[in-house]
Formats: structure tokens, C-alpha cells, sequence
């Protein structure tokens, strides 16, 4: 009997899923001769059986096609809303993935479908991970596909940022997507000349900020630009966050952990406007006009960029090379210029930070960019 193999794209979508699918798909049907399934929207459309041939046709002029051919979703196989209740559909994934006598599922995602991909390990499926995200936080592998073409947009922004600041004499802070980890402002503040990089591993002084940016207008420099990251956090907020997350732990009486959790829960959602408050409070303590932009799903639309077609490329053909050779409950993770399968129990739960020692922050310090940093 011919082989059949499943395919499904989950969690947020990001340029380079296409080139990825088409290159298992085309491993997979030309060289090794099997059949592929494509299921739509996530683990939804394996747990809807809702399915699309991956023949020659369809895996066609996709290369350069931004999102995703499959649609995606952010449903968890363990908490799914269906006909109104959360319910555990685990299961009746695992009958799918019998119906079609599938012998391995790829799952394109981040961390979040390691998690879910691993839950179907456990439950004896052959499944391997493909890492895609533009926030480059997937433990394990070194670089994730869609983080390039997100770094060239944000990095894009941030140039031509420049020179409205620089008419206006304006700080202009600019917020970049990331979830957690601060590669893209990094990447993007260093690439494009940030003056000031906020990320969420370096808990920032507000008025060391501040004192940065009146440093430059003495040097003659009437603007400035600020990355940070979408995570980003002061020094105030973390410790507001800690305590916040130490009533939850504290409190044993369950109507008391409830509230702290709620709390905990209406603290965070004072996070969205974040950069807001950072653009008005920066405009408070320098007297300098501030605006803000917001660069949100831009960083993650339009075409991949050559790095990102090449890196999905290597790692679709390396998974359906691994699948072939029986490696299964893996990520394959790029390193360097070759592969590597790293089991999923040894990363699920874990996200790539930047390293407090990473030599991209050294490189920044050195060339004068503000982290807000409290001078020691
Ligand atoms: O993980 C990719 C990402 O774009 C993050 O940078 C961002 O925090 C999140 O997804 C946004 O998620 P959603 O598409 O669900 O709004």
C-alpha cells in the first residue's frame, strides 16, 4: 500500500509555511512516492476531518506565497470549543490519523504546537515538528522560518521611521511583535538604527531611557527612535507582575487564589497599551513630542524572503527524509548548516530567550544603543 502522510499548519501564520509544505509535499510525492493529506486550520481540521489533496497541483507556485494554503487556528487538541463546551478532542484526532491510515503527521508551528504535537506523541501517533515563527522563540533549533521576513520588515519600518523623526523632531517608539522574547526588536533596533532597544529579557529603566534620549539632544540630535518589543516590561511593571504571581502561588484558599488570579489576569490585560503609556510617559520626562507606531500583522504578511524559502526548504526536505528513515516525536531544528531531530519531550514548555550574555546586546551596548539599562 502506498504511504500516506499528514500535514497541518497551526498557530499564528508567518511567510515561509508554503515553501515548507512544498517541500515535504514534494519529497514526499515525487521522491518517495507517498501520498500527502493537508488538514485545514490546525489540529481543527484533524479533529474535523477536513482535508486537501497534496498532490503535484497543489503544491505548485506556492513558494512564494505568504500565510499559509491550509489555513491555520490556534485550537488546542486537549481544549477545544465544540457545540459551545471546552472539550478534550484528543481522541477523536487519533481516529482521523487511523481513517486515513496515515503513517506520520507533520505539524508546522511554534512552541505552543510542540505542546499540542507532543500530546499526540503520547498518544502513540507518529508526528514531527517543523519550527515556524517570526517571534524565533522555538527552544532547540537555532532559527525558525518567517523570522527573516519579519526581521526585513521591521527592519524596513524602522529605517524609514528615520526620517519623519528626524523632520518633526520627534521620538517616534516603534513596537514590533516578538510574544515573549525580543529577537525582532533587537534585530530590527541594530539592523534598522534604533537609538533605544526595549526587549522583555532586560526589565528597563524608564528614566535611564529618558536620560538616553536627552543625551542625544545635547549631542545635537533633535529625534529618536525606540524599539520595543511587544513584551517589553520596566522594571515597575515586573515587579508588579511578580508580586501579582506570588498571591496566586500564596494563597491556598480557593476563593482567594481565584481573586488573585483575576488580578493577575486584569494586570496583564493592562499590558496592550504598554507602548502607549512608554511614548507618553518618555514625552513626560523629556519634553520631546513622541508618537507611536505599531507595526502588529505587517510583520507577518507578504512573501518570505530568499533566507526564509531556502531554511523552510532544508527543513521540509530534512523531515520527510527523517520520516522516511522512522524518526518520529521530533523538531527538526536547524544548526547551523545542517539538521538535527531534538526530541519534543526535551523542549515542550521551554522558549528560546535572548541570552543576557548574547553577543547582539553586546554589540548594541558598544555602539551606543540604550536597552534601558539602569547605569550602575
Ligand atoms: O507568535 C507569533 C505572533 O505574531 C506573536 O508575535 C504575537 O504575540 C502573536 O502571534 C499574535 O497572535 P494572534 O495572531 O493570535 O493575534
Amino acid at each position: 500500500m502506498t504511504k500516506s502522510i499528514g500535514i497541518l499548519t497551526s498557530g499564528g501564520d508567518c511567510p515561509g509555511l508554503n515553501a515548507a509544505i512544498r517541500a515535504v509535499g514534494k519529497t514526499a510525492v515525487d521522491h518517495y512516492g507517498w501520498n500527502v493529506v493537508g488538514f485545514q486550520n490546525g489540529f481543527r481540521g484533524l479533529m474535523e476531518n477536513r482535508t486537501i489533496a497534496l498532490d503535484g497541483d497543489a503544491l505548485s507556485g506556492i513558494l512564494t506565497v505568504g500565510g499559509t494554503i491550509l489555513g491555520t487556528s490556534r485550537d488546542k487538541p486537549h481544549k477545544m470549543l465544540v457545540g459551545g463546551k471546552v472539550l478534550d478532542m484528543t481522541d477523536a484526532m487519533v481516529e482521523v490519523y487511523h481513517q486515513h491510515h496515515l503513517h506520520a503527521l507533520v505539524c508546522l508551528g511554534g512552541a505552543g504546537t510542540a505542546k499540542n504535537a507532543y500530546r499526540l506523541v503520547q498518544k502513540g501517533l507518529n508526528v514531527i515538528n517543523l519550527p515556524k515563527t517570526i517571534d524565533n522563540d522555538i527552544y532547540g533549533t537555532d532559527i525558525s522560518f518567517g523570522y527573516d521576513t519579519a526581521l526585513s520588515i521591521a527592519t524596513e519600518a524602522v529605517d524609514r521611521l528615520h526620517s519623519t523623526a528626524h523632520s518633526h523632531h520627534r521620538i517616534i517608539v516603534v513596537e514590533t511583535m516578538g510574544h515573549k522574547v525580543g529577537w525582532l526588536a533587537l534585530g530590527a533596533g541594530i539592523g534598522g538604527g534604533a537609538d533605544v532597544v526595549l526587549i522583555p529579557e532586560i526589565a528597563y529603566d524608564v528614566d535611564a531611557v529618558a536620560a538616553a534620549l536627552l543625551q542625544r539632544v545635547r549631542r545635537g540630535k533633535r529625534f529618536s527612535i525606540v524599539a520595543v518589543a511587544e513584551g517589553a516590561q520596566s522594571r515597575q511593571m515586573l515587579r508588579e507582575l511578580q508580586e501579582a504571581q506570588k498571591a496566586v502561588g500564596k494563597d491556598k484558599h480557593e476563593s482567594a487564589a481565584a481573586t488573585a488570579k483575576t488580578r493577575l489576569a486584569e494586570w496583564e490585560s493592562t499590558r496592550t497599551d504598554h507602548t502607549l503609556r512608554l511614548a507618553l510617559q518618555l514625552e513626560e520626562l523629556t519634553g520631546l513630542e513622541s508618537r507611536v507606531t505599531i507595526l502588529g500583522y505587517v510583520q507577518r504578511g507578504g512573501t518570505p524572503t530568499p533566507a526564509d524559502r531556502v531554511l523552510a526548504t532544508r527543513l521540509g526536505t530534512a523531515c520527510t527524509d527523517l520520516i522516511a528513515q522512522g524518526h518520529f516525536g521530533v523538531l527538526v531544528a536547524a544548526r547551523g548548516d545542517r539538521t538535527e531531530a531534538v526530541p519534543l519531550k526535551n523542549i515542550v514548555g521551554k522558549l528560546k530567550h535572548v541570552p543576557t550574555d548574547h553577543p547582539w546586546l553586546e554589540s548594541a551596548r558598544r555602539i551606543g544603543i540604550c536597552l534601558g539599562e539602569k547605569a550602575p
